[in-house]
Protein backbone atom coordinates (compact mmCIF):
# COMPACT_ATOMS: atom_id res chain seq x y z
CA UNK A 1 0.00 0.00 0.00
CA UNK A 2 1.31 3.47 -1.00
CA UNK A 3 1.62 5.98 1.44
CA UNK A 4 -0.48 8.94 1.82
CA UNK A 5 0.74 12.34 0.51
CA UNK A 6 -0.53 15.74 0.64
CA UNK A 7 0.08 17.59 -1.95
CA UNK A 8 -0.44 20.90 -3.00
CA UNK A 9 -1.24 22.27 -6.73
CA UNK A 10 -0.43 25.92 -7.64
CA UNK A 11 -1.65 26.99 -11.32
CA UNK A 12 -3.96 29.61 -12.19
CA UNK A 13 -5.38 27.33 -15.03
CA UNK A 14 -8.78 26.28 -13.60
CA UNK A 15 -9.42 23.76 -16.58
CA UNK A 16 -6.08 22.44 -16.32
CA UNK A 17 -6.07 22.09 -12.30
CA UNK A 18 -9.74 20.12 -12.89
CA UNK A 19 -8.03 17.13 -15.49
CA UNK A 20 -4.90 16.89 -13.34
CA UNK A 21 -7.14 16.12 -10.17
CA UNK A 22 -9.06 13.59 -11.57
CA UNK A 23 -6.26 12.02 -13.41
CA UNK A 24 -4.15 12.25 -9.95
CA UNK A 25 -7.40 10.24 -8.14
CA UNK A 26 -7.23 7.52 -11.00
CA UNK A 27 -3.69 6.86 -10.94
CA UNK A 28 -2.67 6.85 -7.30
CA UNK A 29 -5.34 7.52 -5.01
CA UNK A 30 -3.44 7.87 -2.06
CA UNK A 31 -2.35 11.25 -3.39
CA UNK A 32 -4.71 13.74 -1.81
CA UNK A 33 -4.60 16.98 -3.56
CA UNK A 34 -5.25 20.88 -2.62
CA UNK A 35 -5.55 22.79 -5.96
CA UNK A 36 -4.64 26.80 -5.75
CA UNK A 37 -5.26 29.11 -8.74
CA UNK A 38 -4.29 31.71 -6.37
CA UNK A 39 -0.49 31.59 -5.09
CA UNK A 40 -1.07 33.70 -2.26
CA UNK A 41 -3.92 31.50 -0.98
CA UNK A 42 -1.51 28.66 -1.93
CA UNK A 43 1.39 30.20 0.24
CA UNK A 44 -0.93 30.63 3.43
CA UNK A 45 -2.25 26.79 2.99
CA UNK A 46 1.39 26.05 3.07
CA UNK A 47 1.93 27.72 6.28
CA UNK A 48 -1.87 26.21 7.58
CA UNK A 49 -1.00 22.85 7.20
CA UNK A 50 1.71 20.32 6.51
CA UNK A 51 2.14 19.22 2.73
CA UNK A 52 4.64 16.22 0.92
CA UNK A 53 5.01 17.74 -1.95
CA UNK A 54 4.17 21.27 -3.92
CA UNK A 55 3.31 21.04 -7.91
CA UNK A 56 4.44 24.61 -8.71
CA UNK A 57 3.03 26.24 -12.07
CA UNK A 58 5.57 28.78 -14.07
CA UNK A 59 3.07 31.31 -15.66
CA UNK A 60 1.29 32.72 -12.50
CA UNK A 61 -0.53 35.89 -12.32
CA UNK A 62 1.27 38.55 -10.58
CA UNK A 63 4.10 36.42 -9.39
CA UNK A 64 7.24 34.67 -11.09
CA UNK A 65 6.57 30.77 -10.85
CA UNK A 66 10.85 31.00 -10.16
CA UNK A 67 9.90 33.98 -7.64
CA UNK A 68 7.65 31.62 -5.51
CA UNK A 69 9.66 28.51 -5.54
CA UNK A 70 12.49 30.87 -3.78
CA UNK A 71 10.04 31.66 -1.14
CA UNK A 72 9.10 28.15 -0.79
CA UNK A 73 12.43 26.84 -0.69
CA UNK A 74 13.62 29.41 2.00
CA UNK A 75 10.75 28.75 4.28
CA UNK A 76 10.34 24.90 3.65
CA UNK A 77 14.24 23.71 2.57
CA UNK A 78 13.50 20.30 2.45
CA UNK A 79 10.08 20.40 0.94
CA UNK A 80 10.26 18.81 -2.19
CA UNK A 81 8.79 21.19 -5.05
CA UNK A 82 7.88 19.95 -8.79
CA UNK A 83 8.46 22.66 -11.06
CA UNK A 84 6.18 22.75 -14.22
CA UNK A 85 6.52 24.58 -17.06
CA UNK A 86 5.23 24.81 -21.08
CA UNK A 87 7.00 24.08 -24.16
CA UNK A 88 9.91 25.79 -25.13
CA UNK A 89 10.51 27.10 -21.41
CA UNK A 90 13.31 24.36 -20.81
CA UNK A 91 15.64 27.15 -19.69
CA UNK A 92 13.32 27.89 -16.94
CA UNK A 93 13.08 24.49 -15.74
CA UNK A 94 17.10 24.47 -15.33
CA UNK A 95 16.99 27.82 -13.60
CA UNK A 96 14.32 26.08 -11.17
CA UNK A 97 16.13 22.90 -10.93
CA UNK A 98 19.14 25.23 -9.70
CA UNK A 99 17.02 27.33 -7.19
CA UNK A 100 16.25 24.23 -5.19
CA UNK A 101 13.43 22.42 -7.61
CA UNK A 102 13.37 18.27 -6.96
CA UNK A 103 12.14 18.09 -10.42
CA UNK A 104 10.23 19.75 -13.48
CA UNK A 105 7.94 18.46 -15.89
CA UNK A 106 7.24 20.36 -19.22
CA UNK A 107 3.63 20.16 -19.93
CA UNK A 108 3.47 18.39 -23.21
CA UNK A 109 2.00 14.75 -24.65
CA UNK A 110 0.05 12.85 -22.12
CA UNK A 111 2.84 14.14 -19.16
CA UNK A 112 -0.04 13.90 -16.97
CA UNK A 113 -0.21 10.60 -17.23
CA UNK A 114 3.24 10.11 -15.48
CA UNK A 115 2.54 13.02 -12.91
CA UNK A 116 1.78 10.77 -9.97
CA UNK A 117 5.04 8.87 -10.14
CA UNK A 118 7.12 11.79 -10.78
CA UNK A 119 5.29 13.22 -7.33
CA UNK A 120 5.79 9.95 -5.42
CA UNK A 121 9.62 10.08 -6.82
CA UNK A 122 10.46 13.48 -6.29
CA UNK A 123 9.11 13.12 -2.09
CA UNK A 124 10.87 9.79 -1.99
CA UNK A 125 14.01 11.57 -3.27
CA UNK A 126 13.22 14.56 -0.77
CA UNK A 127 12.54 12.58 2.23
CA UNK A 128 16.70 10.14 1.16
CA UNK A 129 18.11 13.89 1.29
CA UNK A 130 16.48 14.56 4.74
CA UNK A 131 18.08 11.20 5.98
CA UNK A 132 21.40 11.55 4.38
CA UNK A 133 21.58 14.99 6.01
CA UNK A 134 20.54 14.27 9.28
CA UNK A 135 23.20 11.10 9.61
CA UNK A 136 25.83 13.95 8.37
CA UNK A 137 23.94 16.51 10.99
CA UNK A 138 24.74 13.60 13.47
CA UNK A 139 28.14 12.76 12.12
CA UNK A 140 29.22 16.23 12.44
CA UNK A 141 27.85 16.77 16.04
CA UNK A 142 29.33 13.81 17.50
CA UNK A 143 32.64 15.05 15.56
CA UNK A 144 32.50 18.46 17.25
CA UNK A 145 31.53 17.15 20.47
CA UNK A 146 34.96 15.76 20.69
CA UNK A 147 36.85 17.99 22.61
CA UNK A 148 40.43 16.71 20.94
CA UNK A 149 41.33 18.27 17.13
CA UNK A 150 40.13 15.91 14.66
CA UNK A 151 40.81 15.93 11.00
CA UNK A 152 40.20 13.35 8.19
CA UNK A 153 42.48 14.22 5.42
CA UNK A 154 43.28 11.97 1.83
CA UNK A 155 46.20 10.74 0.46
CA UNK A 156 47.17 14.40 -1.26
CA UNK A 157 46.86 15.96 2.59
CA UNK A 158 43.53 17.47 1.34
CA UNK A 159 41.69 17.94 4.26
CA UNK A 160 38.13 16.27 3.55
CA UNK A 161 36.75 16.83 7.04
CA UNK A 162 37.82 18.47 10.37
CA UNK A 163 35.80 18.65 13.63
CA UNK A 164 35.12 22.47 15.70
CA UNK A 165 37.26 22.43 18.01
CA UNK A 166 40.40 22.15 15.29
CA UNK A 167 38.75 24.99 13.59
CA UNK A 168 38.23 26.93 16.45
CA UNK A 169 42.15 26.68 16.93
CA UNK A 170 42.98 28.08 13.67
CA UNK A 171 40.17 30.79 13.68
CA UNK A 172 38.21 29.53 11.23
CA UNK A 173 34.64 27.60 10.09
CA UNK A 174 35.34 23.51 9.75
CA UNK A 175 33.68 23.98 6.27
CA UNK A 176 36.17 26.89 4.69
CA UNK A 177 38.88 24.40 5.42
CA UNK A 178 37.99 21.26 3.73
CA UNK A 179 39.51 21.13 0.39
CA UNK A 180 42.45 22.58 1.86
CA UNK A 181 46.13 21.17 2.11
CA UNK A 182 46.08 20.68 6.01
CA UNK A 183 49.58 21.74 6.69
CA UNK A 184 48.78 24.83 5.09
CA UNK A 185 45.13 25.33 6.75
CA UNK A 186 46.78 24.32 10.34
CA UNK A 187 50.28 25.34 10.73
CA UNK A 188 50.66 27.58 7.76
CA UNK A 189 53.50 25.60 5.96
CA UNK A 190 54.25 25.26 2.10
CA UNK A 191 54.94 21.73 2.17
CA UNK A 192 54.19 18.96 4.41
CA UNK A 193 55.58 18.51 8.07
CA UNK A 194 58.75 16.53 8.57
CA UNK A 195 57.90 13.15 10.07
CA UNK A 196 54.38 13.74 9.54
CA UNK A 197 52.66 10.98 11.04
CA UNK A 198 49.57 11.11 7.83
CA UNK A 199 52.47 10.11 5.77
CA UNK A 200 53.96 7.22 7.38
CA UNK A 201 50.73 5.72 7.84
CA UNK A 202 49.52 5.87 4.51
CA UNK A 203 53.18 4.61 3.50
CA UNK A 204 52.83 1.68 6.14
CA UNK A 205 49.28 0.97 6.46
CA UNK A 206 49.35 1.69 10.22
CA UNK A 207 48.43 3.87 13.10
CA UNK A 208 51.53 6.29 14.08
CA UNK A 209 52.19 9.31 16.46
CA UNK A 210 54.26 11.91 16.56
CA UNK A 211 55.22 14.64 19.32
CA UNK A 212 55.14 17.95 16.99
CA UNK A 213 56.01 21.77 19.04
CA UNK A 214 54.46 24.47 17.02
CA UNK A 215 54.95 28.27 18.20
CA UNK A 216 54.76 28.08 21.98
CA UNK A 217 52.72 24.75 21.82
CA UNK A 218 53.46 21.19 22.31
CA UNK A 219 50.91 18.29 20.64
CA UNK A 220 50.60 15.07 20.39
CA UNK A 221 49.38 13.66 17.20
CA UNK A 222 48.37 10.00 16.31
CA UNK A 223 47.28 9.04 12.76
CA UNK A 224 44.87 5.91 11.90
CA UNK A 225 44.22 4.71 8.25
CA UNK A 226 41.19 4.95 6.89
CA UNK A 227 39.18 2.99 4.55
CA UNK A 228 36.99 5.14 1.74
CA UNK A 229 33.74 3.56 0.23
CA UNK A 230 35.46 1.23 -2.06
CA UNK A 231 37.65 -0.50 1.16
CA UNK A 232 40.95 1.32 -0.50
CA UNK A 233 43.24 3.23 2.15
CA UNK A 234 42.41 6.75 1.14
CA UNK A 235 41.71 8.79 4.28
CA UNK A 236 44.21 9.10 7.56
CA UNK A 237 42.46 10.16 10.83
CA UNK A 238 44.44 12.66 12.45
CA UNK A 239 43.91 13.02 16.20
CA UNK A 240 45.91 16.00 17.70
CA UNK A 241 45.94 16.65 21.24
CA UNK A 242 47.16 19.71 23.07
CA UNK A 243 49.41 18.94 25.73
CA UNK A 244 51.54 22.45 26.49
CA UNK A 245 49.98 22.68 29.76
CA UNK A 246 50.87 18.63 30.52
CA UNK A 247 54.18 19.51 29.33
CA UNK A 248 54.94 22.70 31.34
CA UNK A 249 53.79 20.68 34.56
CA UNK A 250 56.25 17.34 33.68
CA UNK A 251 59.09 19.79 33.06
CA UNK A 252 58.49 21.90 36.42
CA UNK A 253 58.35 18.39 38.18
CA UNK A 254 61.46 17.52 36.63
CA UNK A 255 62.92 21.05 37.97
CA UNK A 256 61.44 20.54 41.29
CA UNK A 257 63.13 17.29 41.47
CA UNK A 258 66.34 18.26 40.18
CA UNK A 259 66.25 21.06 42.83
CA UNK A 260 65.54 18.31 45.88
CA UNK A 261 68.85 16.39 44.11
CA UNK A 262 70.84 19.78 44.38
CA UNK A 263 69.35 20.15 47.57
CA UNK A 264 71.13 17.47 49.19
CA UNK A 265 74.04 17.55 46.81
CA UNK A 266 74.76 20.86 48.12
CA UNK A 267 74.41 20.55 51.68
CA UNK A 268 76.57 17.45 51.47
CA UNK A 269 78.95 19.86 49.52
CA UNK A 270 78.73 22.86 51.98
CA UNK A 271 79.19 20.81 55.01
CA UNK A 272 82.61 19.59 53.60
CA UNK A 273 83.66 23.03 52.60
CA UNK A 274 82.91 24.55 55.60
CA UNK A 275 85.81 22.46 57.41
CA UNK A 276 88.38 23.49 55.19
CA UNK A 277 87.22 27.17 55.56
CA UNK A 278 87.18 27.59 58.97
CA UNK A 279 90.89 25.59 58.95
CA UNK A 280 91.82 28.37 56.48
CA UNK A 281 90.58 31.38 58.60
CA UNK A 282 91.96 29.68 61.57
CA UNK A 283 95.72 29.90 59.69
CA UNK A 284 94.70 33.86 58.50
CA UNK A 285 94.15 34.77 61.99
CA UNK A 286 97.06 32.93 63.65
CA UNK A 287 99.49 34.59 60.83
CA UNK A 288 97.87 38.20 61.42
CA UNK A 289 98.56 37.70 65.45
CA UNK A 290 102.24 36.63 64.26
CA UNK A 291 103.18 39.05 61.44
CA UNK A 292 104.51 42.18 62.91
CA UNK A 293 102.04 45.10 62.30
CA UNK A 294 104.45 47.03 60.32
CA UNK A 295 104.62 44.30 57.43
CA UNK A 296 101.15 46.00 55.87
CA UNK A 297 101.77 44.42 52.39
CA UNK A 298 101.43 41.27 54.51
CA UNK A 299 98.39 41.90 55.93
CA UNK A 300 97.09 43.17 53.19
CA UNK A 301 97.27 39.73 51.59
CA UNK A 302 95.89 38.12 55.00
CA UNK A 303 92.74 40.86 54.19
CA UNK A 304 92.25 39.35 51.02
CA UNK A 305 91.84 36.12 51.93
CA UNK A 306 89.87 37.36 54.94
CA UNK A 307 87.43 38.46 52.21
CA UNK A 308 87.32 35.30 49.89
CA UNK A 309 86.63 33.46 53.31
CA UNK A 310 83.65 35.13 54.12
CA UNK A 311 82.51 35.35 50.28
CA UNK A 312 83.12 31.85 49.87
CA UNK A 313 80.77 31.19 53.61
CA UNK A 314 78.18 33.58 52.22
CA UNK A 315 77.45 31.59 49.03
CA UNK A 316 77.64 28.24 51.21
CA UNK A 317 74.95 29.36 54.11
CA UNK A 318 72.78 30.89 50.93
CA UNK A 319 72.53 27.76 48.95
CA UNK A 320 72.46 25.82 52.33
CA UNK A 321 69.17 28.19 52.78
CA UNK A 322 67.64 27.41 49.75
CA UNK A 323 68.43 23.65 48.99
CA UNK A 324 66.52 22.82 52.77
CA UNK A 325 63.12 21.43 51.53
CA UNK A 326 61.72 21.10 54.93
CA UNK A 327 58.38 22.54 55.50
CA UNK A 328 58.50 25.47 57.60
CA UNK A 329 56.39 27.08 59.41
CA UNK A 330 55.48 30.61 59.70
CA UNK A 331 57.95 32.64 62.28
CA UNK A 332 59.68 35.89 62.80
CA UNK A 333 61.72 36.92 60.05
CA UNK A 334 63.21 40.12 59.45
CA UNK A 335 61.96 40.99 55.21
CA UNK A 336 65.24 43.12 54.79
CA UNK A 337 67.32 40.26 55.54
CA UNK A 338 65.43 37.67 53.28
CA UNK A 339 65.82 39.84 50.67
CA UNK A 340 69.45 40.41 50.90
CA UNK A 341 69.97 37.10 51.40
CA UNK A 342 68.08 36.53 47.77
CA UNK A 343 69.95 39.38 46.43
CA UNK A 344 73.20 38.22 47.09
CA UNK A 345 72.33 34.92 45.22
CA UNK A 346 72.12 36.30 41.59
CA UNK A 347 73.75 39.80 42.10
CA UNK A 348 76.71 38.39 39.56
CA UNK A 349 73.76 37.59 37.11
CA UNK A 350 72.57 41.30 37.03
CA UNK A 351 75.89 42.79 36.90
CA UNK A 352 76.47 40.66 34.24
CA UNK A 353 73.80 41.97 33.05
CA UNK A 354 74.00 45.56 33.38
CA UNK A 355 71.09 45.91 35.84
CA UNK A 356 72.13 47.97 38.61
CA UNK A 357 70.16 47.62 42.25
CA UNK A 358 68.90 50.48 44.50
CA UNK A 359 67.69 49.49 47.83
CA UNK A 360 65.62 51.35 50.04
CA UNK A 361 64.96 49.31 53.42
CA UNK A 362 62.89 50.58 56.14
CA UNK A 363 65.16 48.85 59.28
CA UNK A 364 63.48 46.64 61.71
CA UNK A 365 60.77 45.54 59.60
CA UNK A 366 60.41 42.05 61.44
CA UNK A 367 56.69 39.93 60.32
CA UNK A 368 55.53 36.81 60.85
CA UNK A 369 56.10 34.53 57.91
CA UNK A 370 56.99 31.40 56.70
CA UNK A 371 60.61 31.96 55.70
CA UNK A 372 60.87 30.08 52.83
CA UNK A 373 57.58 31.39 50.86
CA UNK A 374 59.42 35.04 51.47
CA UNK A 375 62.47 33.92 49.56
CA UNK A 376 60.40 32.22 47.14
CA UNK A 377 58.34 35.69 46.47
CA UNK A 378 61.37 37.72 46.32
CA UNK A 379 63.11 35.17 44.22
CA UNK A 380 60.41 35.16 41.92
CA UNK A 381 59.98 38.71 41.52
CA UNK A 382 63.19 39.77 40.89
CA UNK A 383 63.47 37.10 38.27
CA UNK A 384 61.22 38.30 36.28
CA UNK A 385 62.33 41.57 36.54
CA UNK A 386 65.36 40.65 35.56
CA UNK A 387 64.13 38.84 32.63
CA UNK A 388 62.06 41.69 31.78
CA UNK A 389 65.58 44.12 31.15
CA UNK A 390 67.19 42.08 29.00
CA UNK A 391 69.34 45.39 27.52
CA UNK A 392 70.18 46.19 31.20
CA UNK A 393 68.41 48.67 34.11
CA UNK A 394 67.78 49.34 37.24
CA UNK A 395 65.80 47.27 39.97
CA UNK A 396 64.32 48.94 42.67
CA UNK A 397 63.62 47.02 45.73
CA UNK A 398 62.17 48.68 48.66
CA UNK A 399 60.95 47.99 52.22
CA UNK A 400 58.81 50.53 54.46
CA UNK A 401 55.44 49.62 56.96
CA UNK A 402 52.51 51.74 55.75
CA UNK A 403 49.74 53.76 58.22
CA UNK A 404 47.95 50.65 59.28
CA UNK A 405 51.16 48.57 60.31
CA UNK A 406 51.10 46.28 57.07
CA UNK A 407 54.72 45.43 55.69
CA UNK A 408 54.73 46.53 52.15
CA UNK A 409 57.38 44.83 49.86
CA UNK A 410 58.41 46.89 46.40
CA UNK A 411 59.88 45.02 43.41
CA UNK A 412 60.17 47.70 40.77
CA UNK A 413 61.95 47.71 36.86
CA UNK A 414 62.81 49.56 34.60
CA UNK A 415 61.76 46.74 31.80
CA UNK A 416 59.60 45.97 28.87
CA UNK A 417 56.46 46.45 31.37
CA UNK A 418 52.84 44.32 30.58
CA UNK A 419 50.73 44.13 28.27
CA UNK A 420 46.69 45.38 29.47
CA UNK A 421 45.48 42.33 28.06
CA UNK A 422 48.23 40.05 29.65
CA UNK A 423 47.64 41.77 33.55
CA UNK A 424 44.63 39.57 34.11
CA UNK A 425 46.28 36.32 33.49
CA UNK A 426 49.47 36.77 35.19
CA UNK A 427 48.79 34.81 38.30
CA UNK A 428 47.12 32.10 36.31
CA UNK A 429 49.14 29.11 36.25
CA UNK A 430 51.31 28.30 33.17
CA UNK A 431 50.63 31.56 31.94
CA UNK A 432 53.86 33.04 30.45
CA UNK A 433 54.80 35.00 27.51
CA UNK A 434 58.55 33.32 27.14
CA UNK A 435 59.28 30.48 25.24
CA UNK A 436 58.81 26.56 26.54
CA UNK A 437 62.52 25.87 28.60
CA UNK A 438 62.71 29.52 29.16
CA UNK A 439 59.31 30.22 31.19
CA UNK A 440 56.89 27.65 32.97
CA UNK A 441 54.21 30.04 34.05
CA UNK A 442 54.43 29.22 37.57
CA UNK A 443 56.36 32.18 39.05
CA UNK A 444 53.99 34.62 39.25
CA UNK A 445 51.21 31.82 40.64
CA UNK A 446 53.39 30.71 43.54
CA UNK A 447 53.86 34.00 44.60
CA UNK A 448 50.03 34.88 44.94
CA UNK A 449 49.44 31.41 46.78
CA UNK A 450 51.84 32.26 49.43
CA UNK A 451 50.64 35.53 49.49
CA UNK A 452 47.12 34.96 49.88
CA UNK A 453 47.82 32.05 52.20
CA UNK A 454 49.35 34.36 54.64
CA UNK A 455 46.30 36.93 54.01
CA UNK A 456 48.42 39.34 52.39
CA UNK A 457 47.94 40.92 49.12
CA UNK A 458 49.90 41.70 45.74
CA UNK A 459 49.43 44.74 43.34
CA UNK A 460 50.71 45.18 39.92
CA UNK A 461 51.22 48.62 38.32
CA UNK A 462 53.08 48.21 34.53
CA UNK A 463 53.48 50.44 31.26
CA UNK A 464 54.53 48.75 28.07
CA UNK A 465 58.06 50.05 27.50
CA UNK A 466 58.88 51.95 30.82
CA UNK A 467 58.33 48.94 33.81
CA UNK A 468 56.61 47.21 36.22
CA UNK A 469 55.99 47.34 39.86
CA UNK A 470 54.99 44.42 42.05
CA UNK A 471 53.65 45.44 45.52
CA UNK A 472 53.00 42.93 48.35
CA UNK A 473 51.16 43.65 51.08
CA UNK A 474 52.31 41.54 54.31
CA UNK A 475 49.70 41.57 56.76
CA UNK A 476 50.72 42.41 60.59
CA UNK A 477 49.99 39.93 62.48
CA UNK A 478 50.13 40.32 66.43
CA UNK A 479 53.34 38.85 68.00
CA UNK A 480 50.36 37.05 70.76
CA UNK A 481 49.14 34.86 67.92
CA UNK A 482 52.13 33.56 66.86
CA UNK A 483 53.51 30.29 68.60
CA UNK A 484 56.89 31.44 68.72
CA UNK A 485 55.50 34.62 70.74
CA UNK A 486 56.94 33.04 73.98
CA UNK A 487 60.42 33.23 72.77
CA UNK A 488 59.51 37.40 72.22
CA UNK A 489 61.10 39.66 74.78
CA UNK A 490 57.72 41.90 74.62
CA UNK A 491 59.34 44.83 76.09
CA UNK A 492 61.73 45.06 73.08
CA UNK A 493 59.12 43.17 70.26
CA UNK A 494 61.94 41.98 68.79
CA UNK A 495 63.31 38.67 68.24
CA UNK A 496 65.57 36.82 70.93
CA UNK A 497 67.03 33.48 71.25
CA UNK A 498 65.54 31.18 73.22
N1 LIG B 1 58.48 42.29 35.78
C1 LIG B 1 57.84 41.87 34.67
N2 LIG B 1 57.92 42.59 33.52
C2 LIG B 1 57.28 42.18 32.39
N3 LIG B 1 56.53 41.06 32.32
C3 LIG B 1 56.40 40.32 33.42
C4 LIG B 1 57.05 40.67 34.65
N4 LIG B 1 56.72 39.75 35.57
C5 LIG B 1 55.93 38.86 34.95
N5 LIG B 1 55.74 39.19 33.66
C6 LIG B 1 54.91 38.47 32.67
O1 LIG B 1 54.11 37.54 33.35
C7 LIG B 1 54.33 36.22 32.84
C8 LIG B 1 54.14 35.23 33.95
O2 LIG B 1 55.17 35.35 34.92
P1 LIG B 1 55.57 34.10 35.79
O3 LIG B 1 56.66 34.49 36.70
O4 LIG B 1 54.33 33.53 36.40
O5 LIG B 1 56.04 33.04 34.72
P2 LIG B 1 57.38 33.06 33.83
O6 LIG B 1 58.34 34.07 34.37
O7 LIG B 1 56.98 33.19 32.43
O8 LIG B 1 57.92 31.59 34.08
P3 LIG B 1 58.63 31.04 35.43
O9 LIG B 1 58.52 32.10 36.47
O10 LIG B 1 57.85 29.82 35.78
O11 LIG B 1 60.02 30.75 35.02
C9 LIG B 1 55.70 36.27 32.23
O12 LIG B 1 55.85 35.32 31.19
C10 LIG B 1 55.76 37.70 31.68
O13 LIG B 1 55.10 37.80 30.44
MG1 LIG C 1 58.82 34.08 36.43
Amino acid sequence: MNKKLQVLVIDDNQDQLEVLRIMLAKRDPDLQVDVFTDPMAGLQALSQKPFDAVLLDYSLPGVNGLELLRQIKERWPHLPVIFVTGQGNEKVAVAAMRDGAHDYIIKEGDYLKFLHKTIRHAYEKAQLQKQILTSKLRLQALFDGIQDFISVQDRDFNVVMVNRKFAEWVNADPESLVGRKCYEAYFQRSEPCESCPVKRTFDRLEKDFLEMKHDNDVFHIWSYPMTGLDGNLDYAIEHLRLVTDQKRMEEQLIQNDKLVTLGILSSGIAHEIRNPLNIIEAARYYLSEVIPPEETDKHEKLMIIRKNVYRASRIINNLLEFSRRKEMDAQEVDVNTILDKTLALIEKEMRVRDIEVVREFEPGLITFFDPDGLRQISLNLILNAIQAMPEGGTLHLRTHRDESGNICLEVEDTGVGIPPENLKNLFTPFFTTKPIGEGTGLGLYIVHAIVSRNGGEIQVESEVGKGTLFRILLPKKAAAESPTSMFLDKERKEPVNP
